[in-house]
């Protein structure tokens, strides 16, 4: 099966955004992963819908968009209007009613949208700790899922191998449905292999991209280890 890239931008260089979504683009990367923290849902801060508003005007890849916030579903318009084609939230950040309604706003935003770029896919994410049987009340409502292999809020931590476990799980949860397994955190050439081997089907990597030397061979890694 084939792998989605989706190099993770908070390891660019934010004052040449657009030169860094060239590079992994001439790699081979499909998706561009924008992480979006708040200093609440996570302890760091980094960008908000204006950059992705910006990032849409320079590239056509894939906008992978990872909120890592609390009440997601009050900025989702924002990230609809500015251009993303991926909106994953976090399954932690409220009861039942409200996973339910944030993805509903994603679905519904992206049927109504005004470019020419298709729908926009809903995604819900998993931290470390948090059990794959929390996925279930919406597994079939999602056109992505996204396993957590590190503690969210930063780049560059070491890839938790008993995460990637959850993913089988995950597969069998999702059956015969065309769903995006992802995961995140301390991807490399081997960890992403381990994770691809137990059913992953696509990658995010910041580090392992961007502060190599070789982008081309890195992204390259990822698609064929
Ligand atoms: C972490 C972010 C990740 C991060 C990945 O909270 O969600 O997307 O940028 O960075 P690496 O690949 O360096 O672990
Ligand atoms: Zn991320």
């Amino acid at each position: 099966m084939s792998v989605i890239i989706s190099p993770s931008i908070l390891s660019a260089d934010f004052a040449n955004l657009a030169r860094d979504i060239k590079r992994v683009e001439e790699a081979g990367a499909q998706w561009i992963h924008v992480d979006v923290m708040d200093g609440h849902f996570v302890p760091n801060i980094t960008i908000g819908a204006p950059v992705v508003r910006s990032l849409r005007a320079v590239t056509d890849l894939v906008l992978d968009v990872h909120l890592m916030i609390e009440d997601p579903l009050k900025y989702v318009p924002d990230f609809l209007a500015a251009g993303s084609d991926i909106i994953t939230f976090h399954v932690e950040v409220g009861d039942t009613d409200y996973i339910l309604k944030t993805i509903a706003t994603i679905k519904k935003g992206g049927i109504n949208r005004r470019d020419s770029r298709g729908a926009v896919r809903a995604g819900l994410s998993i931290k470390p700790k948090t059990a794959p049987e929390k996925l279930l009340p919406y597994i079939k409502e999602l056109d992505l899922v996204l396993v957590m292999t590190v503690e969210p809020g930063f780049g560059g931590q070491s890839f938790m191998s008993d995460c990637a476990q959850k993913i089988p799980e995950i597969v069998e949860m999702a059956g015969s449905a065309p769903l995006v397994i992802q995961v995140d955190g301390g991807i490399d050439a081997q960890t992403g292999k381990i994770c691809r081997d137990l059913g992953a089907n696509s990658l995010v990597a910041g580090n392992y991209i961007y502060k190599n030397s070789d982008i081309k061979q890195a992204v390259s890694s990822l698609i064929k280890p």
